[in-house]
């Protein structure tokens, strides 16, 4: 938990590395479950959501280790979550429902309440386990699937990516083929599936909304680098945007980011490909209207990051958050720095203004909270972000440091500040 006081910067200059994917990591590691062997996952980032995970795997019976800036989990001998804290604590953590199920035949965890961003049911998780052939009955607050898996065709009502990932986990073990339609095709999923063929896994067409898997009897270890944090990457070229510098992205690839920087080329940004990472040069200049959608589409978790770039652009922006329903949230934050934001329902008009003044504001989610530290970099005077419920510190690793390197004028207090 954390607050961060942000004054207005120059211009940021100089090299941001980028860090491993907080979406590829956190299925990656409940894919470990699938086998009774040890799983070792580089390079993880120093995330809370990482460190929540882990500790739920542990609580599980896995072993859980680090080595030598891995993490290393072994779930020879596991059981399903038995607090439901552990598992209420991240929604990402019902992702361990398809591996659970494809091992023990059993898998038991609290429904995972809504968020700030949305209600964010799981339905689609449960039509496919039970079109494998899974039991499904619901009490005391959570639900239960039980069952030998069988393969089977499925239809995903919408390209849900966490269904599209607990889906492909529990087909990998599933007896027969297993056809996932319209499935998700966001570059978490093509590496959560390599990392699985690199256990022995038969998949194929991740990537796009045609997935086939062969089940198999077994899986076994492997050691796996997961990508780059395509969602890091867009909030820091969205920092350069707003301050007009000069950064490379190290480690940042673009063939994941398209959407994000034809709308930056949009807006007047430089973009270039460079062996080590992504240049991104110079201010954005012209309004620019994004549209959120399911991968390649706009991403809607740099929906925040490039609202904060639009209130100073000049001209009138327009975004529509088509993926969740209430992801707004860091506008009235951001009106409260001066920005002339008019929210209706889906739909947020921005006109840019010359002018934003630092003021206290409120982290309402993890992306929302980092809109706001951008913002506060091209706001007269300073802005204080509170984060007490430690939003940013789930999918930023050490975002201060990262700007104060590139001359961003962020500092970390202790909560109690
Ligand atoms: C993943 O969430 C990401 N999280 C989110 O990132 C990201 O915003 C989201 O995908 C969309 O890209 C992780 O990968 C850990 P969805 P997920 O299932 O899997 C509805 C961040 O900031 N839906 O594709 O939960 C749902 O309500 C986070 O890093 C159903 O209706 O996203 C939402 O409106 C935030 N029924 C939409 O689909 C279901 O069974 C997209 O959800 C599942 C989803």
């Amino acid at each position: 938990m954390a607050h961060y006081a942000v004054r207005e910067s120059p211009p940021l200059r100089g090299e941001i590395p980028i860090g491993t994917s907080k979406n590829a990591v956190l299925p990656i590691m409940c894919g470990a479950l699938l086998t009774r062997e040890d799983v070792r996952i580089e390079n993880p980032p120093e995330l809370t959501d990482v460190s929540t995970l882990a500790s739920l795997l542990a609580a599980c019976g896995c072993r859980v280790a680090r080595e030598k800036g891995a993490i290393v989990i072994t779930a020879s001998a596991f059981r399903n979550p038995q607090d439901e804290e552990d598992v209420r604590k991240m929604r990402a953590s019902v992702l361990v429902l398809g591996p659970l199920l494809a091992r023990l035949g059993e898998a038991r965890i609290p429904l995972p309440g809504g968020c700030a961003i949305g209600q964010r049911p799981i339905d689609q998780h449960l039509k496919g386990m039970s079109a494998l052939g899974a039991k499904v009955s619901f009490d005391h607050g959570g639900v239960t699937l039980s069952g030998r898996l069988r393969g089977a065709v499925i239809y995903l009502d919408m390209p849900s990516v966490g269904a599209t990932e607990n889906l492909l986990m529990a087909a990998t073990l599933a007896s027969g083929s297993t056809r996932i339609e319209n499935a998700a095709k966001e570059p978490e999923i093509v590496d959560l599936a390599a990392f699985l063929c690199s256990m022995g896994a038969r998949i194929s067409g991740a990537g796009t909304s045609t997935i086939l898997i062969e089940g198999v009897q077994k899986l076994h270890g492997t050691s796996w680098t997961p990508i780059a944090d395509r969602v890091e990457a867009g909030t820091m070229a969205c920092a350069c945007a707003i301050t007009g510098g000069e950064l490379l992205l190290r480690g940042a690839r673009s063939e994941h980011l398209r959407s994000l920087l034809f709308k930056l080329s949009e807006a007047g940004v430089h973009i270039q490909d460079t062996p080590g990472g992504l240049m991104v040069f110079g201010r954005a200049k012209h309004p620019f209207e994004i549209r959120t959608m399911v991968y390649p589409g706009f991403p809607t978790d740099l929906q925040a990051p490039m609202m904060a770039v639009a209130c100073k652009t000049p001209g009138t922006s327009v975004f529509l958050e088509t993926i969740f329903e209430n992801r707004f949230m860091h506008a009235a934050e951001l009106t409260r720095l001066g920005a002339h934001i008019r929210v209706e329902n889906r739909v947020a008009v921005v006109e840019g203004t010359p002018y934003l003044t630092g003021a206290a504001v409120r982290a309402t989610d993890l992306r929302a909270g980092a809109a706001l530290i951008l913002a506060g970099l091209c706001a007269e005077g300073e802005t204080l972000v509170d984060d007490e419920c430690g939003h940013i510190d789930r999918g930023y690793c050490h975002i201060e440091e990262k700007l104060s390197a590139v001359g961003g004028l962020v500092r970390r207090l202790p909560a109690s500040a």
